[in-house]
């Protein structure tokens, strides 16, 4: 979602800024500004659609400045206008925002029955229009954010510059992340310390409710109650060598080749496999008490949810609830003692997944979190944080942190399933012995890349496209169809084999590729059966399996892609890699913007 960077800088900052923006980008947005203090006045320029559009507007028109603040704006209220596009100037302060003021209506009506008008649609410019509406009263740009914090409801990162004040930055943050970057003789604000990174890695995240003031000499932080606070100031380890695609041609490919190497450094942190053993934190609460399990999450890491409650109740026997976070609160859920609150994100800062832990908190669970940023808020919120060691993932679409997670779950349904006296220590080392051949699997799946690029023709030229599975491979057919439609714009449909008859195959005929996903094993004949009711109505089917599953169904499809054979627990990870580098490839062939797809957001920082 929107990006913000702010720097407060020894010469000047636009070049910085832009720069700051670019690895901000993966974020997704649709228009971007920039806005410095020139001789004591504001400066700005904005432009619609991606930063190339903005550096061009620079390149005719530079902007010079020692202060300034930067955006990319994904679009909330008001369509991605140049208009719309922070930062928003209103009299003598500037100021860029990212989340969604609830309240913002109210807000509004109150601005303009004083007869204030609005250049924008956004609800941002509301309040530029309360900051300046208390700097006109006489205070301070201080005292003025102050003084509105309070009113704003809702979800908000903020960065702020008054007119006239060269060595001032002030950042707020409630329920979006902000954090302060510490230089030399500079400092800087920033949505993440990806943002930072090449300028500072010395950072100090803002908790919920916290405010920042900054000078080129000193940063004050307070809390809700204007307390000032310390928050500790660490090192990100993030560099900008991170977010470089190396000889990759997008991100998300790149990120699909290294799932060998993040899976192995994952699960290096959960198994010890000389003692055939997993080897989870130890959490401040027993595992063995847990009575009952609620997993929330959203998207694909929503999907690594509905695989983990396979692998949660098939090994420690304890049922398992799954919901996508945003309907999670409002569907009354019983959450009764003992139970277990799993959450598994990304970006540790999904709103309604964030909104949802909350929830869990208050109604007494204890909170297990999944996370591939260890700084996130998630994470900070967990009982029991299990960190997947992804790295960095730009691409919007998840690859590489899906199968992280798969890793990181599968070894905690063992952990549990041991705490609960349900896992006899032979089992157990088998577990670990076949998690650890995972990236060996993967690196075998990913050898069929150039195969599965010569087939994304077949699918490109699809208009709708059904991907079918049983058992923990139905979630991957969930998977494998929102790879697709996100990065193709191709609609696509995940579907439990067995429920096809009930409805989506009345949509077969020859146009529709059926991509069935059915490694050999107790469900393949079932699955074939569906297969087989696919091709007696002429759809082409392009059958994912090993080699035994290939040999017996393979002759019905239109196509075939062959994973090596593997234990069914690390199967979904290695089934990941096809649907992966099928949505790729046939979004290549399409021509869309793979890494930064259309009206998506990597961090969904709004409900
Ligand atoms: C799909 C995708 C999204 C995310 C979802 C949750 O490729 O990336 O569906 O999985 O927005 O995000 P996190 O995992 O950051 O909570």
């Amino acid at each position: 979602m929107c990006g913000i960077i702010g720097i407060l800088g020894k010469g000047d900052v636009t070049d910085q800024l832009v720069a700051g923006l670019r690895r901000l980008e993966y974020r997704g947005y649709d228009s971007a500004g920039v806005c410095t203090i020139v001789d004591g006045h504001f400066d700005r320029r904005r432009a619609e659609g991606k930063l190339d559009n903005l550096a061009k507007k620079l390149a005719i028109d530079p902007l010079p400045g020692h202060i300034g603040i930067a955006h990319t704006r994904w679009a909330t209220h008001g369509a991605p206008t140049e208009d719309n596009a922070h930062p928003h100037i209103v009299g003598d302060v500037t100021l860029v925002h990212n989340g969604i003021i609830e309240n913002f209506k109210e807000l509004r009506d109150e601005l303009s029955a004083e007869g204030r008008s609005f250049a924008s649609q956004t609800d941002t410019e509301v309040v530029a229009h309360l900051v300046a509406r208390e700097l006109e009263r006489g205070k301070g740009p201080i005292e003025a954010v102050k003084a509105v914090l309070p009113r704003l409801h809702g979800a908000f990162a903020l960065a702020m510059m008054f007119k006239g004040h060269d060595n001032l930055l002030v950042g707020a943050r409630l329920g979006a992340p902000l954090v302060v970057g510490l230089g030399e003789g500079e400092n800087y604000l920033g949505s993440d310390a990806l943002a930072l990174a090449p300028m500072t890695q010395k950072i100090a995240y803002l908790e919920e409710g916290d405010w920042a003031v900054l000078s080129r000499e000193k940063i004050e932080i307070f809390d809700r109650d204007n307390k000032p606070v310390t928050r500790e100031v660490t090192l990100s380890g993030v560099s900008g060598a991170m977010i470089d695609k190396g000889n990759h041609r997008h991100f998300m490919q790149k990120e699909i080749f290294e799932q060998p190497v993040v899976v192995a450094q994952t699960l290096q942190a959960y198994l010890k496999p000389l003692d055939g053993k997993v080897a989870l934190p130890i959490p401040e609460f027993d595992l063995a008490e847990v009575k009952r399990v609620t997993i929330v999450a959203c998207g694909t890491s929503y999907y690594a949810g509905l695989v983990a409650k396979y692998w949660f109740e098939k090994f420690a026997r304890v049922p398992v609830d799954i919901d996508v976070a945003s309907e999670f609160r409002y569907r009354e859920p019983v959450l009764e003692p003992g139970g277990l609150a799993l959450f598994i994100s990304q970006s540790g800062e999904t709103a309604d997944t964030l909104a949802a832990l909350r929830h869990c908190r208050a109604e007494g669970q204890k909170i297990a979190v999944v996370v591939n940023v260890p700084t996130s808020s998630m994470a900070r919120e967990a009982d029991l944080l299990l960190p997947t060691n992804a790295g960095p993932e730009i691409g919007v679409a998840s690859t590489k942190a899906f199968t992280c997670q798969l890793a990181v779950l599968a070894a905690f349904a063992a952990n549990l399933a041991r705490a609960k006296g349900k896992m006899p220590a032979d089992e157990e080392r088998e577990i670990v012995k076949h998690l650890a051949e995972a990236p060996a699997a993967l690196n075998a799946a990913l050898a069929h890349d150039e195969e599965i690029e010569k087939m994304a023709p077949l699918v490109a030229a699809a208009r709708d496209v059904l991907y079918l599975g049983r058992g923990p491979d139905y979630p991957m057919a969930l998977e494998g169809a929102l790879k697709l439609k996100e990065i193709s714009y191709i609609h696509a449909e995940g579907y439990a084999a067995g429920e096809m008859k009930h409805g989506p195959i009345a949509l077969i005929d020859d146009s529709v590729p059926v991509i069935v996903i059915a490694p050999s094993g107790p469900l393949f004949e079932k699955t074939v059966s569906n297969m087989q009711e696919v091709a007696a109505r002429g759809g082409r089917i392009v059958l994912i399996s090993d080699a035994a599953g290939i040999a017996k169904a393979g002759e019905g499809a239109v196509a075939t892609i062959e994973m090596p054979d593997c234990h069914p627990l690390i199967q979904p990870l290695v089934y990941a890699v096809p649907v992966q580098l099928l949505a790729y490839h046939v979004a290549v062939a399409k021509g869309t913007d793979v890494d930064q797809p259309r009206n998506l957001a990597k961090s969904v920082t709004v409900e």
